[in-house]
C-alpha cells in the first residue's frame, strides 16, 4: 500500500489473476494507453481480455460495450450478456479493467495530485474523520467513493453524497450506495499503479428500498 505519492514508473501490462478482495477473486488489467484519444477501447479490450482468460473461451468472442443510457460496462461472449462483472478505469494515460465471477466489482483510477480539498463539498465531516490526512486521505474517499458506485450496477447516475464510506484505512474500506430502487453495500481495497491510486470494490448485499417522492 502506498504511504506517499509513489516515484515507479508503472510496468507496461500490469496483470494481477485472483487478486482477493473481500473473499472474491478479481482480474484486475491496468496498461498505458498508447493513444489517448482511444483509452475508452483501450480499457474495453483489456477487459476482453480478462474475460476470455477468465472464461476459457476464444479472445474474438468476447466484447465488452456500454449499457445505455448509464454508460456502465457489460460483457458478452458469443452475443449473449456473460455472467461475470466487469469495470473500466481511465486516468493520465492509464486504462485499467477489473472482472469478478462472483460479485458486482468497480475499479476506479486515481490521480493524487486531482483529489485535493476541492472534493471536500462530496465528503461528511465523518468520512474526513476515518483516517488522518496523510495527503492520500481524499483520493482513497473519492477512489473508494467511484469504485463503489461502478461495483453497485445502478445505472442510476453518479451522486458522490449517496456513496457512503464508512470504514477506510490504507488498505481497503467499506461502502453503502443508496440508489433509488435498491442499497448496496460492499467492501474494497487500494492497490497502485505508477503514481496513481486504484481502488476496487466488490459488491456484498443488495437490498430493495422504497422509492421517496422528492427524494431525487
Ligand atoms: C461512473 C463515472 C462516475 C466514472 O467517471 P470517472 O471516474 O471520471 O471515469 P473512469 O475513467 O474512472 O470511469 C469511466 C468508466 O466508468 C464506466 N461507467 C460509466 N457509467 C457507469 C455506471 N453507471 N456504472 C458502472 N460503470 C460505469 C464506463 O466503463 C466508463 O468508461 P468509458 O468512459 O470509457 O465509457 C461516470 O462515468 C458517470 O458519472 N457515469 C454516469 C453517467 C450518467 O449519469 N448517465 C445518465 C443516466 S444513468
Amino acid at each position: 500500500m502506498i504511504d506517499s505519492l509513489p516515484q515507479a514508473r508503472l510496468p507496461r501490462a500490469r496483470i494481477d489473476r485472483g487478486l482477493d478482495v473481500a473473499g472474491c477473486h478479481v482480474d484486475l488489467a491496468i496498461d498505458e494507453a498508447v493513444d489517448r484519444s482511444g483509452i475508452s477501447a483501450a480499457a474495453a479490450r483489456l477487459a476482453e481480455d480478462l474475460v476470455a482468460a477468465h472464461s476459457g473461451c476464444e479472445r474474438r468472442l468476447v466484447r465488452v460495450a456500454a449499457l445505455l443510457p448509464s454508460g456502465r460496462p457489460l460483457a458478452m461472449v458469443r452475443g449473449r450478456g456473460a455472467t461475470v462483472s466487469v469495470s473500466l478505469s481511465h486516468a493520465g494515460g492509464l486504462c485499467g479493467a477489473a472482472v469478478c465471477g462472483t460479485a458486482g466489482v468497480g475499479l476506479d483510477i486515481v490521480d493524487p495530485g486531482e483529489a485535493g480539498p476541492a472534493l471536500d463539498v462530496w465528503f461528511t465531516p465523518a468520512e474526513l474523520a476515518l483516517f488522518p490526512d496523510d495527503g492520500l486521505l481524499r483520493p482513497r474517499l473519492w477512489a473508494a467513493k467511484e469504485a463503489a458506485f461502478k461495483a453497485a450496477r445502478l445505472d442510476d447516475g453518479f451522486r458522490p453524497r449517496a456513496v457512503a464510506i464508512e470504514r477506510l484505512d490504507a488498505a481497503g474500506f467499506c461502502w453503502t450506495v443508496c440508489g433509488r430502487y435498491r442499497r448496496v453495500c460492499g467492501r474494497g481495497v487500494f492497490t497502485e499503479a505508477g503514481t496513481h491510486l486504484v481502488a476496487i470494490a466488490v459488491a456484498a448485499a443488495s437490498i430493495r428500498v422504497e422509492h421517496q417522492a422528492g427524494s431525487d
